[in-house]
């Protein structure tokens, strides 16, 4: 397994240039299944992620032409097999998003069902009764969720019980090749969900809404083939702006978008930092200062997302005073807090919300990644950290981040991979 090698102490300054969302394209590429053409997919990063999506929509016969930028072009016309299999899914949850285009497409779907995972035991009930409203059968039986469809899905109304960004997804893919019309009430708002509605809007779907928390999708009998370029990444951008902020540095992001990333700019100047945005660009300028602790909670979009929280909590770690971070999307998203506690971090915490005491200095150490986003958080904290500190099992972050050390490199980071 790959370990990271970080060296702390150095200022971050420079440029990045984002990659497109992780989180848009996953759902994106799943989407594909539903037209009755090819559809091309440019501004794919290039991630482990991206990676088995493709591995498993090819499994089912799906024909793939990548080229060097990594546009795909995919050509469900070809596709034999409607099955998702345990082994592409434990290594990634979000294979569930091919859950609904099958479903509704092709009328049948098997897919391995999700299990926990590091960060909380994130079932998939609500994507299942949103498709079971829209007239599907559906069987979990040997670890196998299997949807069938006895004719087109009917269009329905669906209450979620919470705010779900796949489940959201999903039951918004579905709905596109739905007879009638289908009203998603308590629907997700995040940046992704709506990327991916406008994919859906270019393949010919009858959707408005997005956005909002009421979806309302006219279903199709077809959907065509397009080409579509996913939005850039405002985890990535944050992650970026977070390792930048922790060392007192300035950055420019490029090829980002600022207005999906409100509330956590906002925790940004109010941590200290003086931060000017562009239609596709984001500078933050510490000028050198420590930055000032900030209490922040998580929830779903247009609030602080949950995907920045460890990252914010780094930030926080080596900040002047106190500062509480509340999670309240997962139940056990602190995993991160304990390993930069043996980085000397100042960490108490309290069921929902660690209360963080800024301290000036961490220590190197080695380390454990636990998940994608701890991962992140793990890096930041090594950078200003005195010493080495190794990185184990990053693979994790190789999930969700492009190219990390070469753009952390480019920003002045002394960081190097070794093979373990
Ligand atoms: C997506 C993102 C992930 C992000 C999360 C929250 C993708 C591929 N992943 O994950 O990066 O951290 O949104 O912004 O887009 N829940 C249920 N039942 C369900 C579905 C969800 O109880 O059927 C609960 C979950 O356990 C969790 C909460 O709802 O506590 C929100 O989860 P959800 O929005 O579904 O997360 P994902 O879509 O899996």
């Amino acid at each position: 397994m790959d370990k990271l090698i970080i060296t702390g102490g150095a200022q971050l300054n420079g440029e990045v240039r984002i990659s497109g969302a992780k989180n848009s394209a996953l759902p994106i590429l799943a989407a594909t299944l539903l037209a009755s053409e090819p559809v091309t997919v440019c501004n794919l990063p290039h991630l482990h992620d991206i990676t088995t999506m493709l591995e498993l929509v090819r499994r089912m016969g799906v024909e793939l032409t990548v080229d060097e930028k990594l546009s795909v072009e995919v050509d469900p016309r070809t596709l034999r097999e409607t099955h998702a299999p345990y082994e592409l899914v434990k290594t990634m949850r979000a294979s569930i998003l091919v859950l609904g285009p099958l479903l509704a497409h092709f009328g049948e779907a098997r897919v391995s069902l999700p299990g926990g995972c590091a960060i909380g035991s994130r079932p998939v009930d609500q994507h299942i009764r949103g498709l079971e409203a829209m007239g599907a059968e559906v069987e979990v039986t040997g670890g196998y969720i299997h949807a069938r469809s006895n004719g087109r899905l009917k269009g329905a109304p669906v209450f979620f019980d919470m705010v779900t960004v796949t489940g959201t997804e999903n039951v918004l893919m579905a709905a596109t090749l739905a007879e009638g019309q289908t009203i998603i009430e308590n629907a997700a708002r995040e940046p992704e969900v709506v990327d991916l509605a406008e994919c859906l809007i270019a393949m010919g779907a009858d959707i408005s809404g997005h956005g909002t928390d009421t979806i309302v999708v006219n279903g199709v009998e077809k959907l065509h083939g397009c080409t579509y370029s996913v939005l850039p990444d405002r985890i990535e951008t944050g992650t970026y702006l977070a390792a930048v902020a922790a060392t007192g540095g300035r950055i420019k992001v490029k090829n980002t978008r600022p207005d999906t990333l409100d509330a956590v700019l906002q925790k940004f100047r109010e941590a200290g930092a003086e931060v000017e945005t562009g239609a596709d660009w984001i500078t933050l300028d510490m000028k050198g200062k420590r930055a000032q602790a900030v209490n922040i909670t998580t929830a779903p979009y247009p609030a602080f997302p949950t995907d920045m929280q460890a990252q914010f909590a780094a930030v926080n770690i080596v900040a002047e005073g106190v500062g509480k971070v509340k999670e309240t999307v997962f139940e056990n998203r602190f995993m991160h807090m304990q390993e930069m506690i043996r980085m000397g971090a100042n960490v108490t915490i309290d069921g929902n919300t660690a209360v963080i005491e800024g301290v000036e200095k961490l220590q190197g150490a080695p380390v454990m990644a636990t998940d994608l986003r701890a991962s992140a958080s793990l890096v930041i904290a090594a950078l200003v950290a005195d010493g080495e500190t190794t990185i184990d099992r990053i693979y994790h972050i190789d999930r969700g981040y492009e190219c990390i050390e070469e753009k952390l490199q480019l920003l002045g980071a002394r960081i190097r991979r070794v093979p373990g």
